[in-house]
C-alpha cells in the first residue's frame, strides 16, 4: 500500500515511523517533511496548505491513504476536497474541523450539549473585552482570566492572565502576536485550576478508542516558566488518569462530544484531542484538536503496537469497535530539544553531533522536527523545535531516566531543553 503522510513535524516522522513499521506498506511520501523523515520516506515539495496539488499528486501516484498531521489543512478542508476526488484520507472534515479553529464554535459547542468546559463569554472587539472584564463577569481586578485568540495561532493565541490589568495589556498584544484575522473575535474564559491531561482518541464517526493518556510541557523553561511553545516534552503514563476518571472523561465529555457532532451534521472522524483541566468539580474541556498532538504522538505511537494501517482501516470502514488496539505496557517519555531562541526568534543552521551515539541505546527512538541536511549530508537544526528524544520503559521513572541518558549524546551550538519533563 502507497500512503501519504501531509505535514513536517515530529509528530509526522511518528506518524511515518508507524506507517514504516507495517507489514502491509510498500512506500510512504510525505509532504513536506524533514531530513529525518526523508531517512524512511520519499519527499514531496508540496505545501500542507497546498490541497489540489496535494489531489493532484495523490491521484497521479495512486496513493491508497493519505494521513494528515497538522490543523491547517483540515481547517481548509482538505478532506473533503480528497473524498471528492475519491481519494481515502484519514482527518477531520472541514465542519468538524471548527472545533479547533475557532474557539468561539467550540464553547458554543459545548454550552449547546452541556460538556463541561470554563465560563466563557465571548467579544468582537478588544474594547467589547476589556468591557466584559470591567463589569465584573470573572470575579474582581484581582482575579485570573484567561484570554483566547478565536482562530489558529500555532499556540501563541492563549493568554493566562493573573488579574484584570494583564488581561487588558495582553487583549491590546493579542492581535500583534496572532495577526488581526485570528484575534478578530477574543474568548474571555473562567481560569480553571488543576491537573492537566491530553486524551488523544481514534474516531470513525460511530465508535472512538482513546490511546494512553499524555501530559505536555507547554511553556520554555523548567518549572513550567517562560513563554508559552508547541511543547516541549511529553509523558505518557496510566496513572495520569485513574480508571474513575476516565470513564468520568468518557461519559461527560467523549460520547456528549460524538453525539452532538453527529446532530450537529458533522459526525466525527479521524483524530480527536481533548486538552482537559481535571478540577476539584471532574474534568472540563480546555481545547479541542481534531488531529494529533506534538509532540504528544511521538510518545504515543511508540507505544503502539497494532498496525496502524488496520487502525485506519477500521476509522474508514466505521469498525473501530471491532479492533483491539493493543499499546505497549508501561510509560513513555519524549523530550524535545530545541534551538537557541525558540520559541521568538529560533536560530538555524548549526551541525547536529552525536545522532550516531544514540542508536546504542535500548528503546530510544530520535523524531525530527526541524531538521534539513547540510551539502555534506549532515544533519542541521532548520526550526524551533528540532527532535523529539522518545523513550519508553516498564515505568515513568524508567522512561525519564532512558530519554535524557540518550538527550546526554547530542549537542550542537545553544541547543537548549527543558530538564524537568515528566517530573
Ligand atoms: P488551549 O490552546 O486553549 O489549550 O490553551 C493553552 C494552555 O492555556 C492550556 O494548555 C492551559 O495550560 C492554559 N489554559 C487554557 N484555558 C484555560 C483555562 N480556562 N483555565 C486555565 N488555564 C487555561
Ligand atoms: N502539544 C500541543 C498540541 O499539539 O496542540
Amino acid at each position: 500500500m502507497k500512503i501519504l503522510v501531509i505535514g513536517s513535524g515530529g509528530r509526522e516522522h511518528a506518524l511515518c515511523y508507524s506507517f514504516a513499521k507495517s507489514q502491509r506498506v510498500s512506500k510512504i511520501f510525505c509532504a513536506s517533511g524533514n531530513a529525518g523523515i526523508g531517512e524512511i520516506a520519499e519527499l514531496v515539495a508540496i505545501k500542507p496548505e497546498d490541497i489540489n496539488a496535494l489531489a493532484v499528486f495523490a491521484v497521479e501516484n495512486e496513493i491508497e491513504l493519505t494521513f494528515v498531521g497538522g490543523e491547517t489543512p483540515l481547517a481548509l478542508g482538505i478532506v473533503d476536497e480528497f473524498e471528492t476526488c475519491g481519494l481515502k484520507i484519514i482527518g477531520a472534515g472541514k465542519r468538524a474541523a471548527q472545533l479547533e479553529s475557532s474557539k468561539s464554535f467550540a464553547k458554543d459547542f459545548m454550552a449547546r450539549h452541556g460538556i463541561p468546559t470554563a465560563k466563557f463569554a465571548t467579544a468582537n472587539s478588544a474594547e467589547n473585552a476589556a468591557a466584559i472584564l470591567k463589569s465584573g463577569k470573572f470575579g474582581d481586578e484581582n482575579a485570573p482570566v484567561v484570554i483566547k485568540a478565536d482562530g489558529l495561532a500555532a499556540g501563541k493565541g492563549v493568554i493566562v492572565a493573573k488579574n484584570r490589568s494583564e488581561a487588558i495589556e495582553g487583549i491590546k498584544s493579542l492581535s500583534e502576536t496572532v495577526g488581526t484575522q485570528a484575534a478578530e473575535t477574543i474568548v474571555l474564559e473562567e481560569c480553571l485550576l488543576g491537573r492537566e491531561v491530553s486524551l488523544i482518541m481514534f474516531c470513525d464517526g460511530k465508535n472512538f478508542a482513546p490511546m494512553p493518556p499524555a501530559r505536555d510541557h507547554k511553556r520554555i523553561g523548567e518549572g513550567d516558566t517562560g513563554p508559552n511553545t508547541g511543547g516541549m516534552g511529553v509523558i505518557t503514563d496510566s496513572a495520569l488518569l485513574s480508571a474513575d476518571e476516565l470513564e468520568q472523561i468518557v461519559e461527560t465529555i467523549v460520547k456528549p462530544t460524538l453525539k452532538g457532532a453527529e446532530s450537529d451534521g458533522f459526525p466525527f472522524s479521524g483524530i480527536l484531542f481533548l486538552g482537559l483541566m481535571m478540577t476539584p468539580d471532574g474534568a472540563k474541556v480546555l481545547e479541542y484538536n481534531v488531529r494529533f498532538g506534538d509532540p504528544e504522538t511521538q510518545a504515543i505511537l511508540v507505544r503502539l503496537e497494532t498496525d496502524l494501517v488496520d487502525i485506519c482501516e477500521a476509522i474508514h470502514t466505521q469498525s473501530l469497535d471491532k479492533l483491539l488496539i493493543d499499546w505497549k505496557e508501561g510509560s513513555s517519555t519524549c523530550v524535545v530539544l530545541a534551538t537557541e531562541g525558540y520559541p521568538q526568534n529560533a536560530r538555524t543552521g548549526d551541525r547536529i553531533d552525536g545522532l550516531e551515539n544514540v542508536l546504542k541505546h535500548d528503546e530510544i527512538v530520535v523524531f525530527h522536527a526541524g531538521t534539513a541536511n547540510n551539502e555534506a549530508g549532515e544533519f542541521i537544526t532548520a526550526g524551533g523545535r528540532v527532535l523529539g528524544i522518545t523513550a519508553t520503559a516498564r515505568n515513568l521513572n524508567g522512561a525519564i531516566h532512558r530519554a535524557y541518558k540518550a538527550v546526554n549524546e547530542i549537542e550542537w551550538r545553544g541547543m537548549q531543553y527543558r530538564r524537568d519533563i515528566g517530573k
